[in-house]
């Protein structure tokens, strides 16, 4: 595997392979999530290309960007074990060059859900992810549904700005106990861990209650609400049975809905959803 790290280099590498692409993009501080999205672009492509950034445009000012969990060492030698061909690592100022005035802003999309609590998310989400596909103009780039509605932008974005890259969707990876897996959850002590499991069981529980017949959307999100209540430690921001594309909340589940909830556990922010009607 070949590490890079300014923008000339990357599109050097680039014109001198042949074959289809697929680009993984990542924050780093790598889990069996990312590398979920490594196996299946190693899969379904002749070159794999992941990046490592952690973009601080998509930071709110009293996020965690300074404690983003770090281990460039580590992230290498898994990329490498699942295969990854080229990691791109830019620094910021690679990225963001002096004075950069541009961004990216896929509207209405982008103000709902994590929209509400992080102003300003993808508008980094997106800007970010725009560069990279100018310079690595893949064939396939590869997202986790875990961050259900950066996938639904990032989506609308490739569409709405011709851009070449097919978005391949990548299921949820979670702990044996249910818990979804994320850079974030280093943060957790034993007890807010053990907490933070009220969230996969309250989509289950969600899950259940659809399969059961239940498809009055409100009466699924105050089950949701009652369940997520019982765990004092669990703060929820909001909890959603949407339409995944236009994410709309629901007032009846007809098709195809996003189920999803964010919630503090301590001082960490968790998200994690599941499709119903699949
Ligand atoms: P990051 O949080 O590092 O996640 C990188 C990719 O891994 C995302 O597509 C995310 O959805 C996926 N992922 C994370 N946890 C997962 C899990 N448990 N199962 C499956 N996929 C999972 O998302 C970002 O970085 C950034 O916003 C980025 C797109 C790189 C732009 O900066």
């Amino acid at each position: 595997m070949k590490q890079i790290s300014t923008v000339a280099d990357m599109r050097l590498a680039l014109s001198q392979i042949q074959g289809s692409v697929g680009l993984v993009p990542t924050m780093g501080y790598l889990h069996a999530g990312h590398l979920a999205l490594v196996d299946r672009a190693k899969r379904e492509n002749d070159v794999v290309v992941a990046t490592i950034f952690v973009n601080p445009t998509q930071f709110g000012p009293n996020e965690d960007l300074a404690r983003y969990p770090r281990d460039l060492h580590r992230d290498l030698t898994n990329l490498s074990a699942a295969g990854a061909e080229f990691v791109f690592t830019p620094s910021v100022s690679e990225i963001y060059p002096e004075g950069s005035c541009t961004y990216l802003v896929v509207e209405g999309l982008s103000d709902k859900l994590e929209g509400m609590s992080r102003p300003g998310h993808f508008r980094g989400v997106a800007t970010v992810v725009a560069k990279l596909f100018n310079i690595i103009p893949a064939d396939r780039a590869y997202f986790g549904q875990k961050d259900a509605q950066q996938v639904v932008v990032l989506k609308r974005m490739v569409r709405d700005m011709s851009f070449r890259h097919e978005i391949v969707v990548v299921p949820i990876v979670r702990e044996a106990d249910g818990l979804a897996l994320s850079s974030r959850n280093v943060y957790l002590s034993p007890e807010e861990r053990q907490s933070a499991l009220v969230l996969s069981r309250t989509l289950f529980m969600a899950r259940d209650l659809y399969e059961k017949g239940e498809r009055n959307a409100r009466e699924i999100r105050s089950s949701m609400r009652a369940l997520l209540e019982t765990e004092p430690m669990v703060k929820p921001a909001y909890v959603t049975v949407s339409d995944p594309e236009t994410l709309e909340e629901l007032e009846w589940v007809e098709g195809k809905a996003l189920v999803a909830l964010a919630a503090r556990v301590g001082t960490t922010r968790l998200i994690d959803n599941i499709l119903l009607g699949e």
